[in-house]
């Protein structure tokens, strides 16, 4: 029987019982045993009789009484810019980048690595939870500068910067179940859902004023120094999703010593790295915020610098005090990964250690991250030069700003011009093509002269 006395002999096989495990103070034991013997059913029918398979169907009969889910509300962009005929549309509510004639391309790099691991891949067996070590060797020093040598720093390879977060969080999660996680308003729209499904508290401190195109310094360490000690810091490690809104170095360095003062655990989100000041400057947050603290949790992602959106390509990086805790973390977050997906998928991220691995491929990857961050950049440069009231976006960093329209303002520009962005007036700079600049600031500037 399983009931927390006396675990039930499959768990290792069932995600559910082990989440529930976690939670076992908030439910029955009745009810983890349902889900035990419906775990067990579906395993080893036969050595199990009715009542336990009637669990089963019950449960599979309440199926048809699951509520609707809310539409991810940029997904729901997307679906309705793909769905539009006009040719002209320009769609940047899309989170990818573009180059300057409207594609998505793969990187050479990537095809010549991809060409390498097709001839040279021996084997597709399993990696195991920690995925390609060697790819998280070398992303390390990307990441970490010198503190890439710190044994008190471990790192993993995770299904893009979605799974490291995630990750990072269900560690938070194992840890210290009262910890709050300070997020910024406004944030990416995918963190408060993760964090929401690790059953974590989220506490909002005010980041950016859309109007004045500020960031809200003073007011945001205001909230990291009223926060409790062991609460967590959610901080964007460069090129801000929405706003494009960067601390500058400056501020970095203040954040540091308050949310080291507070006693937070900083938990940054780096998922643009080289998109916005440079590959080294993009990472000098996490530098400092890793000199200074003792625990510390990124999450990083490759998908953006690689170009490789699909293939899932992060890493999850874990300091803490010692070498040995550090380890335990690891083994913690390993756990977790297992009970989720397993193990990360390897084709991007053997692309990626191809290419790090080889100073020709490496040489070639930054003229090409290169070639990305300058065209964000140009396109900023004109969008800035258009108008005054657009000149905040010159100043800001990586694919996304937010422009100070209502949100009737961004339907009307959906309605009569195509043009697709997020209600909050988050657009990305490099979702249109070099030729549709001049026409995207032009109905700018009309729907903000009303
Ligand atoms: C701020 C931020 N964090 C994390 C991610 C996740 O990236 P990935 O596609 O690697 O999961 C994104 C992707 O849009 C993002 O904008």
């Amino acid at each position: 029987m399983c009931s927390p006395a006396n675990r039930c002999p499959r768990e290792t096989e069932s995600r559910w019982i082990t989440t529930h495990e976690r939670h076992r103070d908030e439910r029955s034991d009745a009810a983890i045993q349902v889900d035990c013997f419906a775990s067990l059913a579906m395993t080893d029918n036969s050595r199990y009789s009715t009542p336990m398979l009637s669990e089963t169907h019950a449960r599979a009969r309440g199926l048809a009484n699951l509520p609707p889910v809310t539409s991810d509300s940029l997904l729901a962009l997307i679906a309705m810019a793909n769905a539009d005929p006009r040719i002209d549309k320009i769609d940047v509510g899309v989170g990818v980048f573009r180059d300057g004639a409207g594609n998505t391309p793969i990187l050479k790099v990537v095809k010549e690595a991809e060409r390498r691991l097709l001839e040279t891949q021996s084997t597709k067996a399993y990696l195991g939870s920690a995925g390609d070590k060697r790819f998280a060797e070398l992303i390390g020093p990307i990441l970490l500068g010198s503190h890439a040598d710190d044994e008190r720093i471990g790192g993993l390879q995770t299904p893009g910067g979605c799974g490291a977060l995630r990750l990072g969080f269900e560690l938070i999660a194992t840890a210290n179940r009262e910890a709050r996680v300070l997020v910024g308003t406004p944030t990416w729209p995918n963190h408060p859902p993760i964090i929401r499904a690790v059953g974590l508290e989220q506490f909002d401190y005010p980041y950016y004023e859309r109007g004045q195109a500020a960031i809200r310094f003073d007011e945001m360490l205001e909230t990291f120094r009223s926060a409790r000690p062991g609460d967590v810091a959610l901080l964007h490690g460069c090129c801000h999703n929405p706003t494009g809104a960067d601390l500058s170095e400056e501020q970095w360095r203040e954040v540091t010593r308050v949310v080291s003062e507070a006693g937070l655990i900083p938990f940054i989100d780096i998922a643009y790295q080289g998109f916005g000041r440079g590959l080294e400057e993009d990472a000098a947050g996490v530098r400092m915020m890793v000199e200074a603290c003792d625990e510390v949790i990124i999450a990083q992602s490759c998908d953006k610098n690689f170009s490789v959106y699909r293939d899932r390509v992060g890493s999850l990086w874990v300091k803490t005090g010692s070498r040995e805790t550090t380890a335990t973390a690891i083994a913690h977050v390993c756990q977790r990964a297992r009970e989720m997906w397993s193990m990360p998928p390897d084709h991007g991220a053997a692309a990626v250690r191809i290419i790090l691995d080889d100073p020709e491929l490496s040489a070639n990857w930054l003229v090409e991250l290169a070639a990305m961050r300058d065209r964000i950049n140009s396109v900023r440069a004109r969008l800035a030069a258009a108008d005054p009231r657009l000149a905040f976006i010159g100043r800001q960093f990586g694919m996304f700003s937010m422009l100070p329209l209502s949100k009737e303002q961004v339907l009307k520009l959906r309605e009569s011009h195509g043009i697709y962005m997020a209600d909050s007036g988050r657009f990305n700079v490099v979702g249109m093509s070099d030729e549709a600049v001049d026409r995207f600031t032009t109905a700018i500037v009309d729907a903000m002269d009303g």
